[in-house]
């Protein structure tokens, strides 16, 4: 059920310190950009809202990594990640970047009415900190075995296996990630969050309101934050990159990542609305606007209970999301991908390996969606889907019916004639396709959609081969009826692969000369492709993927060996 006719959807801003890998687009951009673009296609007044995120010691890591600025880091990866997702059809109103003079405005206006109105409170305390360095270890730069999992190379915030929320005097054996070495404690000042007081409020909103319509996953981590009882949490950090804090006498110390990077989905809402000079504030205070969050698995917490806490304690009337969604991690040939060990497929490399099939990794990606429990990505699956379904059934229907209408009736929709109770019973239950295949996307089941579409294709498909058009002693009449129910199915095929597979989606509809309709308009196919339409230029729609090319990206992985 679309629930209102204005949405805010966010998709977790990525860190500027590396390219993005299929795990990314899986786990929480194509959901979103499925989402948004059903919307649209549902007339929603819709803003999708994204962008980098350049601060916390991911960025310092990597500039450290890479012996150069943060500065230069951001804006190597910045450029790079908007590039893939604009080539990659994932299509954002706006993507910003957290290094903007708005978001550094906006945030500082959440830290600073949070300190005047005494919402935060500042506390000594000993922290772990790197001799060698000089520094003090917060985040990522401290490692160690996770209380709770007991797995290795769980973080000072958080533990990636497990999810936990950590604080760095957890750490079972801490260690330094800068230089390795064995952390004493030092004193130091930070500003921190009670969200201990939000308890309840958080208990009401989760555990009562969205009981029932957030996804397992995500309602159960932070049911168990809340069972564990939340403690006030630190907000800033004594680090010389992101945002200072707005109060005298605190050089040296800036914003906690995690405090001012969500803020971020509202200084790219304002950003966007400035450009488009119209009032933003609709699309994050008006009650009746669904704001929607795509996130990534690690990032549950912050979106269930830091993020809604800020909302609420600045007390200007902001919604809380509707729906916080995350999936589960995809694999790559069955394991983990890891960014360090190399282990993933970049997306900028796939678009230069496979140039212009884009909806080929979209289809497989969705196929493969952990939504329930991680999932895996192998490149022969990739070669076998691409060429076993969008190629032989999808791709294939197509360009038979084109080709067969072109042959034989001009590429002109031919008039048909009588039906047979087949074509007829064909005719109608096309016609709930677009509802079904809708409902499954408002409901967030991507996978079924997806599948429910390639049904469709498999019933057009089907009917071709049984009714065999091309058979010599076709009397034109069946001829003509046949193309014309395969033309409809076509139209239908067109229309509703938008939200999967925008670039096909585009050709389709140029092969048809049919523009994007609403959705709900679809199952009226027949008053756009009526007896008499005349049909564009076929073009080539998806391209057989070789055992070579499979070969190149498993050698690429190193699980092939070179001759
Ligand atoms: N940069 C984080 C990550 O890649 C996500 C930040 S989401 C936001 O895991 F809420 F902070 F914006
Ligand atoms: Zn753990």
């Amino acid at each position: 059920m679309i629930k209102s006719n204005k949405y805010t959807v966010t998709a977790a801003l990525p860190y500027a310190n590396g390219p993005i890998h299929i795990g990314h687009l899986a786990g929480v951009y194509l959901p979103a950009d499925v989402f948004v673009r059903f919307l649209r296609r549902n007339n929603v007044d819709v803003v999708f809202i994204c962008g980098s995120d350049e601060h916390g010691v991911p960025i310092a890591i990597q500039a450290k990594k890479e012996n150069k600025e943060p500065e230069e880091i951001v804006n190597k990866y910045h450029y790079m990640i908007k590039n893939c997702f604009i080539n990659f059809g994932i299509q954002f109103d706006n993507y910003s970047r957290t290094s903007t003079k708005i978001h550094y405005e906006i945030s500082t206006s959440f830290f600073q009415r949070f300190y005047e109105e005494k919402k935060i409170f500042e506390k000594e305390s000993k922290q772990y900190f790197d001799e060698k360095e000089k520094q003090f270890l917060a985040d990522r730069y401290i490692c160690g075995i996770c209380p709770y999992c007991k797995k290795n190379d769980a973080y000072g915030d958080q533990c990636e296996n497990c999810g936990n929320f950590l604080n760095p005097e957890d750490l079972i054996h801490p260690k330094s990630t800068i230089s390795g070495s064995i952390p004493i404690f030092e004193k130091t000042k930070h500003w921190y969050f009670p969200l201990n007081e939000y308890q309840e409020f958080l208990e009401k909103w989760i555990l009562i309101q969205h009981k029932k319509d957030w996804k397992i996953n995500v309602y159960g981590q932070a049911k168990s934050w809340l069972n564990q009882g939340l403690k006030p949490r630190p907000i800033t950090r004594d680090l010389n990159w992101g945002i200072p804090i707005p109060i005298d006498g605190y050089k040296g110390k800036v914003m906690y990542v995690w405090f001012e990077a969500p803020i971020g989905y509202i200084s790219s809402t304002i950003e966007w609305s400035k450009r488009k000079k119209i009032d933003w504030k609709p699309y994050w205070k008006d009650e009746n606007t669904k704001l929607i969050q795509f996130i990534g698995k690690d990032n549950i917490v912050f979106h269930c209970i830091i993020f809604p806490v800020i909302l609420k304690a600045y007390n200007s009337g902001y919604i809380l999301p509707d729906q916080i969604f995350a999936n589960e991690f995809l694999n790559l040939e069955n394991k983990k991908i890891s960014t360090s060990k190399n282990w993933a497929v970049w997306v900028h490399e796939y678009l230069e390996d496979f140039p212009n099939q884009q909806d080929a990794l979209r289809y497989i990606l969705i196929a493969n969606m952990p939504d329930k429990k991680d999932n895996n990505f192998n490149w022969k699956d990739f070669q076998r889907r691409n060429n076993n379904e969008l190629v032989s059934i999808l791709g294939n229907f197509i360009n038979r019916t084109m080709t067969l209408v072109k042959k034989y009736n001009y590429g002109i929709v031919p008039y048909p004639s009588n039906f047979t109770k087949k074509d007829e019973k064909i005719l109608e239950s096309i016609k709930n396709y677009p509802n079904n295949i809708g409902f499954l996307i408002e409901s967030y089941n991507f996978r079924e959609a997806l599948t429910r579409f390639m049904d469709l294709a498999r019933v057009g498909n089907k009917y071709l081969t049984e009714e065999e058009p091309w058979k010599k002693n076709k009397e034109k009449k069946r001829l003509d009826t046949i193309l014309y129910i395969s033309l409809q199915i076509v139209g239908i095929l067109a229309q509703l692969s938008e939200p999967f597979l925008p670039h096909t989606a585009k050709k389709l509809l140029d092969m048809l000369r049919l523009k994007p309709c609403f959705w709900s308009n679809i199952k009226n196919i027949e008053k756009m492709l009526p007896p008499g339409h005349l049909l564009g230029r076929s073009s080539l729609l998806f391209k057989v993927i070789t055992n070579e090319k499979i070969e190149k990206q498993l050698i690429k992985l190193g699980k092939v060996k070179k001759f």
